[in-house]
């Protein structure tokens, strides 16, 4: 098969990074330009790059040509991590133009015709995407995924709202620094520290995880009806997005049956021979002390949730403790497994 080519927008950024990586020896997409601000257009990636995560960025990146947003840009996917008013401007102009656009920004993740999608989750919701070509008109698409901790979140309670309906929950989030991209939090702030506040993130929780448990109705997204409280605070932590939850159902499961349910879930079949999907999309930790940031973010190439301490809870049901890769299944990773999706589901030939 003939690659896919592709241009990845914001691709000097944490999340832009992320998609290097995980693109360059991609069996299907192919990497063939590289879009920044006008700080880094003109420039070759590796002088205008800060390399901030672990490894190097590969010889043939380091070399390409960063192009300016206003130029035509070439390709047939565009990834895109730039930031929400960034995205606003270009990523329709690009879906116009016959782009499948797969964005981690928040700027059109709640349209009713824009699908934010996990597709282990809610891999069906990309039939949204005839609803947005009869609205719009685009010879291309723009598909997103969700906020990163939400991605935690969702992983972790489809399986049980599957089972067991889920009718509230309260999530309390502890949010790794690159979460807030390069440079992000100042390092007065951040070390030895945690910040009580993240502008927007509790409400992002709160309507994409409804958007995300909900379902297809007539060619439309209903969402789940469910009680959300989200409280996020930024914590020392590098990478890794650790979520605390307390979960009323309308079924209420054992600790033990859910810790089943969890084990077994795998998602929809489509999304089983995606390249980057993971075998199981949930891992569930035994030891009192884990998930942990640290120790649990890179399982499987930090494309699964790890979840533990799945135990009663005297308030709502049950609580458990779930960790998420930010930038890989929070962002960059989420959205090469949304463009595996459409591959797979025929949106981009
Ligand atoms: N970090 C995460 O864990 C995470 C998780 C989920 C979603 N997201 C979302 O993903 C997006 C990127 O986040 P990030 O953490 O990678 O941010 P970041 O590290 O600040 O990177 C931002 C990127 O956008 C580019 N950019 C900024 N202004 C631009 C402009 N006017 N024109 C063209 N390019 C421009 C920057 O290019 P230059 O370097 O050339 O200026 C850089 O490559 C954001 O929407 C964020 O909310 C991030």
């Amino acid at each position: 098969m003939r690659k896919i080519p592709a241009a990845i927008l914001g691709a000097t950024g944490v999340v832009g990074q992320r998609f290097i990586q995980m693109l360059a020896e991609h069996p299907w997409f192919e990497i063939i330009a590289l879009v920044g601000s006008e700080r880094s257009a003109g420039r070759t990636y590796a002088e205008a790059s800060r390399w901030v995560i672990p490894g190097n960025p590969p010889e043939h990146v380091n070399e390409m040509p960063i192009l300016p947003l206003d130029a035509s840009i070439p390709g047939r996917v565009a990834f895109s991590a730039l930031p929400v008013d960034v995205a606003r401007q270009i990523e329709p102009r690009l879906a116009e133009a016959g782009f499948a656009v797969c964005s981690n920004a928040a700027t059109f993740r709640l349209e009713p015709d824009v699908p934010v999608i996990i597709p282990e989750v809610n891999g069906d919701h990309i039939a949204l995407l005839e609803e947005q070509h009869k609205n719009r008109g685009w010879k291309g698409l723009i598909v997103t995924s969700p906020n990163c901790t939400t991605t935690g979140i969702v992983m972790a309670l489809k399986p049980l709202h599957q089972a067991y309906e889920v009718v509230r929950f309260m999530a309390v989030s502890f949010q790794a620094i690159s979460g807030a991209g390069h440079p992000g939090v100042p390092f007065l702030d951040a070390s030895d520290n945690l910040i009580p506040f993240i502008q927007g993130e509790e409400e992002k929780i709160e309507r994409e995880s409804r958007a995300l448990l909900g379902c297809m109705r007539n060619g439309r997204r209903v969402d789940a009806e469910i009680i959300i409280s989200a409280q996020s605070n930024r914590a020392p932590v590098l990478h890794g997005h650790t979520i605390c939850l307390s979960v009323g159902f309308k079924h209420k499961p054992s600790p033990q049956e859910a810790i089943e349910t969890l084990q077994k879930y795998r998602g929809p079949k489509l999304t089983w021979t995606l390249p980057s999907a993971p075998a199981h999309p949930v891992i569930v930790r035994h030891e009192p002390d884990r998930p942990q940031p640290r120790r649990d973010r890179d399982t499987d190439h930090g494309m699964v949730t790890t979840v533990g301490r799945v135990r009663s809870c005297p308030l709502l049901d049950l609580r458990l403790v779930s960790v998420v890769h930010n930038a890989i299944r929070g962002a960059a990773g989420g959205s090469v497994l949304n463009a595996e999706l459409l591959v797979a589901a025929g949106y981009i030939k």
